[in-house]
């Protein structure tokens, strides 16, 4: 994951990731919590039989175990393949460590993260690279950059869409009025200082968008760089550009303020395993709650059964286990499970705990050895991410201070690391918390030849040869989402984050290219499970995004180029990208050389929606075709939002409690 860091030029990931880019370490201490009673060390101390297990102690899971149990009595197992890690370098933030945040490595940073490659990407030169994905107690909430924003009511609206002539099913639960009362209840909400209000004109209306007590903290950094709030001010001479006071309440489209996953209180890391785990009164304390860390759910246990209306369907019973660390045991521990078992294993592994199981895809379980239990091939189908590519300018204008100021001039430098010291303040606050969400008719006039070309598309063309009919029924009814979505002033394409510094990547939050998660065929989901799934984001396969990724550079250079920004920055375009018209099929030359088919939001994987159009779980969360499974984390989103994903991993966390609970707690 090192690579994610050091590649991204303005640092988006850096800061937060920063601690984590070591990939060295031995492990210092046992965790501070395996005295606590939940706890589990090893599979002896399991119950035969929980209420729940959950599999997975992600960003949505431990939300979710954290509701099931707040009762004190409902029995909840929780499973979690990564480590309880209480390591300062998950939670600190600031100036680099050893100087305020002595970095502290419980276990090493590599244990954090998956180890998986994506399959060579036909798209992009056959390259291939790191797939980001978290592995710890907490999940990719452990390891995220910490942008916490969310999506346009439209980006949420669209899974409804998406459902076609099934969309009254879906919109009974789903949707952005149906969510937002869960994204108000799922955070802490810290409104920008005065002092950022004053010299930033940061915003927020807290009753449009918050007002909730769990203790995942949202807040605002309480430092930035000047440029920044010039490039916010040549946004305003840009036609049709609009500034929400508030974006988080369904409004994410303009040039806007965002939060953090920052606890503002001592300036660190807010995430899943402090806020729905260890924090007091949380789960941790609570007898009817177990977790079980460095265990690897290896596969369901699954009966045949008859549902309500009679019909034959698979029944989940419990889940295989299997220890991270030592002897492999002859034969996989069992758990049971008496009302669900709810899959939360994160887009790229709830795919494979089914595929494993026998619910997928028949050509894929073959291929693996699998025996095909259930043929639902929307598992694995739909995979999206965000993509991004970079530009790279200079400004004329020398803006101070800017972060290279602290490594200029060692007055500002001490100063600086004063302000952190004695207040968490300063330059080594800045963090991300603005930036562009722009839509296509804003980026370029010709966007409804763009609209025209999605609709006119063969829904089959550009998917793998012989996919099943109803996926690619489901991809038709997307392509007019998508459609609908990129001619509306309702729903960004263009992400482009502010901080100041001169280099950018440049995001298409829309793609319309689907790629698959699938088992691998020597998979040994009988085994140990530790063979990773093949991870394919078929990345630029629909020609669409090429033309949309044209867009988002002509934009902004145009924008660079325009007067506001001459006056007051004049940039000049660097890198491998001068002199490249974005019209040039040397652009698209470049987009296969260098694009990232991954923002680290990888979705989709299983998908809300009816069966006939591809999904593979119902309104309530449930596989089809199952009873008592449900999936719930970032697999379900039947299309990628146009945001960072962890704030939707906690909204539909709190949302699919409330589903599995049959009550209503908003
Ligand atoms: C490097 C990185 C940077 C990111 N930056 C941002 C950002 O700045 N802002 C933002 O909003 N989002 C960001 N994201 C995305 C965001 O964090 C995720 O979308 C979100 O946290 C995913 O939540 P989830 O519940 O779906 O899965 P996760 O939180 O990933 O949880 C899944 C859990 O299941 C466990 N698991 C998997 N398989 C098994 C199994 N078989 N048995 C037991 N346990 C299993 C995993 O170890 C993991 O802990 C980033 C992600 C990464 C990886
Ligand atoms: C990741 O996997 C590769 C290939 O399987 C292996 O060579 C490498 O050592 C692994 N890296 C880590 C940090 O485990
Ligand atoms: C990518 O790999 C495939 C399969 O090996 C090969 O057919 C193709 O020519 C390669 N493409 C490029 C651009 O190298
Ligand atoms: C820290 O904050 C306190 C209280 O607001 C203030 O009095 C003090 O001057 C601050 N210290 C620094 C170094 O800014
Ligand atoms: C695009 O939006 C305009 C109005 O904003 C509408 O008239 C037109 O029908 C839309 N086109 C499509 C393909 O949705």
């Amino acid at each position: 994951m090192a690579s994610l860091v050091t590649r991204s030029p303005v640092g988006l990931l850096s800061t937060a990731l920063l601690a984590s880019s070591v990939l060295t370490g031995p492990a210092l201490a046992r965790p501070g919590h395996a005295q606590s009673a939940t706890i589990l060390k090893r599979q002896a101390e399991l119950r035969e039989e929980y209420d729940y297990v959950i599999v997975g102690g992600g960003t949505a899971g431990l939300t979710i175990a954290d509701r099931l149990t707040e009762d004190g009595e409902t029995t909840v197992l929780v499973v979690e393949y990564g480590y309880l890690d209480n390591s300062n370098a998950i939670t600190a933030i600031g100036p680099p460590s050893g100087e305020t945040n002595p970095e502290v490595h419980e276990m090493p940073s590599a244990t954090r993260y998956y180890n998986i490659t994506m399959v060579p990407q036909a798209g992009l030169n056959n390259r291939t690279r790191g797939v980001a994905a978290g592995c710890v107690v907490g999940g990719s909430s452990a390891v995220n950059g910490m942008i916490f924003d969310r999506g346009s009511a439209e980006d949420y609206d669209a899974w409804v869409w998406a459902a076609g002539d099934w969309q009254d099913d879906y919109a009974q639960e789903w949707g952005w009025d149906n969510l937002l009362p869960y994204f108000k209840k799922s955070v802490t909400f810290h409104p920008p200082d005065e002092r950022m209000q004053e010299e930033y004109g940061m915003t927020s209306d807290v009753e449009a968008a918050y007002g909730g007590d769990t203790p995942i903290h949202s807040s605002y950094a309480p430092f930035q760089w000047p440029a920044q709030k010039l490039m916010w001010d040549a946004f305003k001479s840009v036609d049709g550009i609009d500034f929400p006071v508030e974006a988080a309440d369904g409004h994410a489209v303009g040039v806007f303020w965002f939060p953090n996953s920052i606890d503002p209180s001592t300036r660190t890391r807010s995430y899943a395993q402090l806020g729905h785990y260890s924090n007091e009164g949380g789960p941790s304390e609570r007898t009817n709650f177990h977790l079980l860390p460095a265990h690897r759910v290896t596969q369901l246990l699954l009966e045949p059964a008859e549902d309500d209306d009679g019909e034959e369907v698979l029944e989940a019973v419990g889940v295989k286990l299997m220890p991270r660390d030592g002897d492999l045991p002859s034969s996989a521990h069992q758990v049971r499970a008496s009302k669900e078992v709810i899959v939360s294993a994160g887009a790229i592994h709830s795919p494979q705990l089914l595929q494993r199981s026998g619910i997928g895809p028949r050509d894929v379980l073959e291929a693996a050895g699998v025996d095909v239990k259930l043929h639902l091939p929307g598992v694995g189908w739909n995979f999206q991410d965000h993509t991004t590519y970079s530009a790279s300018f200079s400004w004329g204008i020398n803006v101070e201070p800017n972060s290279g100021t602290l490594q200029r001039d060692r007055e500002y430098a001490a100063l600086a690391m004063e302000l952190w010291r004695a207040n968490k303040t300063g330059p080594h606050a800045a963090y991300p918390n603005s930036g562009a969400f722009l839509p296509l008719n804003v980026l370029t006039p010709s966007f409804s030849s763009i609209v025209s070309d999605i609709l006119a598309q063969d829904p089959a063309e550009y998917l793998p040869a012989d996919l099943d009919p109803t996926l690619v029924a489901g991809h038709a009814s997307q392509l007019s989402v998508l459609a609908r979505q990129l001619n509306s002033s309702g729903s960004a394409v263009l992400e482009l984050l502010f901080t100041g510094a001169s280099s950018f990547t440049l995001i298409n939050l829309h793609p319309l290219s689907r790629g698959t998660v699938h088992l691998a065929p020597d998979d040994d989901g009988d085994a140990r499970g530790s063979v990773e799934p093949l991870v394919d984001y078929r990345a630029l396969s629909n020609p669409v995004d090429l033309e949309v990724n044209r867009a988002l550079l002509s934009f902004f250079r145009e924008f660079l180029a325009g007067e506001a920004m001459v006056e007051s920055l004049d940039p000049s375009e660097v890198g491998a990208l001068v002199g490249v018209d974005a019209a040039s099929d040397e652009f698209v030359e470049y987009l296969r050389a260098t694009l990232t088919p991954s923002v680290a939001h990888p979705s989709g994987t299983c998908a809300l929606g009816p069966r006939e159009l591809g999904g593979v779980v119902d309104p309530q969360l449930k596989v089809h075709g199952t009873r008592r499974l449900r999936v719930a984390d970032c697999s379900i989103m039947t299309l990628v939002p146009g945001t960072h994903t962890s704030s939707t991993a906690y909204a539909l966390g709190e949302k699919a409690a409330d589903l599995i609970r049959g009550i209503s707690s908003v």
